[in-house]
């Protein structure tokens, strides 16, 4: 720890302006989950437009809750630990400043291609290349800002919350760049470079790391800074977590052929994906014991502390789709749960109960800090808050449980003579009142990201620029 103060606060205005960018598309991107939620119950709302079909606006909910407010989130968090982790500023400002500005305009980018029909078409990697050439150039700058930092770190050690950023930043780059090597034959049309199952196979490479790097290592970097600071405690074991950071990234790059079960992939390699799988479970495991076992001695904060709650409950939903997965990924299983609606409610036990659950407790740890004030305008409103992102969360899943299994079962039923027993419609009525139920708790989830947006503003509109700056400076004279 330093002991003098430094002349340079930190970079606190990057910070504030990704987190304050994480709540804007964090409403949208839900918003826009929950009315398409909404139309898988009232089709009409499709309204007959190309543009507001559920076809064009799903992948635009995926980009909006993935890359825009999962990344925004994931910009702020590591450019905050970082700083504060290594004790200096950020090496560049106009780097950095162009990451946030380039961010946005690939955000946008997606906001009016994607309806206007304009897509690679490979999921989660939907966006045409001059779009994708940009998102690359933003994210090397990404990687030369958190390295750089790092290479002029003040403390010797590099804190493992900054290993698990930098993995993040490294494979998503090599897994971007790999998947959109295409043929570009006019400004929004390009093919992929790749053929057949090997394209299929170099796809789920990309979008399994997509899950296992973006998605969870990134987050899992956010974890080891914001639990131990929330909970004011040490992390519970740092050497687990060093075995917990190597053993999760050489598994997860392995496990990608567990999407293209019983698929044209040669056999062998389905299974490699399976068993890597199952061995996931361990390290998974391991960190989200970790984390929640930095609690020990601190767990009656849980009572009083709504943003140690939001913590600490991702950590369980993310021990739980991280159990989950593993048991899909058994080829026996997934012939059950592939194609049905078992998948969208892992995916959202994942999303919803880890990735949003997380971001959400590290922004009301962050915010006041960033803006000079000593805590969120109100702490009811982050209790509110949990309580109806908790629930959201738990009727989605619940919902997606009984409309995956239900659907799995009555697309294989079959009579006596070989005919099948139940028809596609049957299956969909079965669905009707799950997708209810989804929309609503998927309603829940976005009314408290409102809830969260009001708060925050009152937190932002009563801070004083000066007193945001000098905490900034004093930041860097106190602990990490
Ligand atoms: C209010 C919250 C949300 C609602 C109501 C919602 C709703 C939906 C719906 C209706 C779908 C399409 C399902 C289908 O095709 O049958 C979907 C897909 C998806 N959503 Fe969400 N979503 C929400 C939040 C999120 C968040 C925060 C994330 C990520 C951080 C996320 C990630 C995804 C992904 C990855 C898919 C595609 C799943 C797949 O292809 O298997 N969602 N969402
Ligand atoms: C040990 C950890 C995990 C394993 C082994 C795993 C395994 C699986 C399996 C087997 C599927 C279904 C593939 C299919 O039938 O098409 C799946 C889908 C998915 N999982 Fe996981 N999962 C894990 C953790 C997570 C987490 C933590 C998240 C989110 C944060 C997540 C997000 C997704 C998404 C988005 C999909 C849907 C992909 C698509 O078809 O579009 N998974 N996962």
């Amino acid at each position: 720890m330093s002991t003098a103060i430094s002349p340079t606060a930190y970079n606190y205005k990057v910070v504030r302006q990704f987190a304050i960018m994480t709540v804007v598309w964090g409403i949208l991107g839900m918003g826009l989950g929950v009315f398409i939620a909404s139309q898988l119950v009232w089709p009409e709302l499709n309204f007959d437009l190309p543009w507001t079909t559920f076809g064009r606006l799903r992948p635009l909910h995926t980009n909006l809750v993935i890359f825009a407010f999962g990344g925004c989130a994931l910009f702020a968090t590591s450019y905050y630990v970082v700083q504060r982790t290594c004790q200096t500023r950020l090496i560049s400002d106009s780097l950095a400043a162009f990451t946030f500005w380039g961010w946005q305009a690939v955000i946008i980018g997606a906001i009016v291609t994607l309806p206007l029909g304009y897509t690679t078409t490979k999921e989660y990697a939907e966006l045409e290349w001059p779009i994708a050439i940009l998102l690359a150039i933003v994210w090397v700058t990404y990687a030369v800002v958190f390295f750089g930092t790092i290479v002029k770190r003040k403390t010797k050690h590099i804190y493992v919350g900054n290993w698990f950023y930098g993995a993040f930043i490294l494979v998503t780059a090599m897994l971007h760049i790999v998947n959109h090597a295409s043929l570009p034959v006019s400004l929004f049309k390009s093919y992929s470079a790749y053929a057949g199952a090997t394209d299929a196979m170099i796809q789920w490479w990309y979008g399994h790391n997509a899950v296992g790097f973006f998605l969870t290592t990134g987050f899992l970097g956010m974890m080891y800074y914001f639990v131990p600071k929330q909970a004011e405690r040490p992390i519970y074991s740092y050497r687990l977590s060093i075995v917990h950071f190597w053993a999760l990234i050489t598994l997860y790059i392995w496990a990608g052929p567990h999407h293209l079960h019983y698929t044209a992939l040669p056999d062998w390699a389905q299974s490699l994906g399976m068993a890597m799988s199952i061995i996931l479970l361990a390290p998974s495991w391991g960190g989200m014991i970790n984390g929640m076992m930095t609690l020990s001695g601190a767990w009656h904060k849980l009572r009083t502390d709504p943003i140690l709650r939001f913590l600490v409950v991702s950590l369980a939903f993310y021990g739980m789709s991280t159990f989950e997965g593993p048991m899909m990924a058994i080829k026996t299983v997934n012939s059950l749960s592939h194609y049905t609606d078992w998948t969208i409610g892992h995916v959202h036990a994942g999303a919803l109960g880890w990735v949003a659950m997380i971001s959400i407790g590290a922004l009301y740890h962050m915010i006041p800090k960033l803006f000079g004030r000593v805590q969120m305008h109100s702490v009811g409103l982050i209790n509110t808050h949990f309580w109806l992102a908790t629930i959201g969360t738990v009727l989605y899943i619940a919902s997606m449980w009984v409309n995956g299994i239900t659907q799995g079962l009555m697309w294989r039923a079959i009579n006596d003579d070989g005919t099948l027993t139940y028809s596609f419609v049957e299956a969909l009525q079965a669905s009707h009142p799950g997708y209810i139920v989804r929309a609503l708790g998927g309603a829940f989830f976005a009314t408290g990201m409102l809830f969260m947006a009001y708060n925050v503003w009152r937190t932002v509109r009563a801070s004083d620029p000066a007193e945001a700056e000098a905490a900034a400076k004093i930041a860097v004279v106190g602990a990490h």
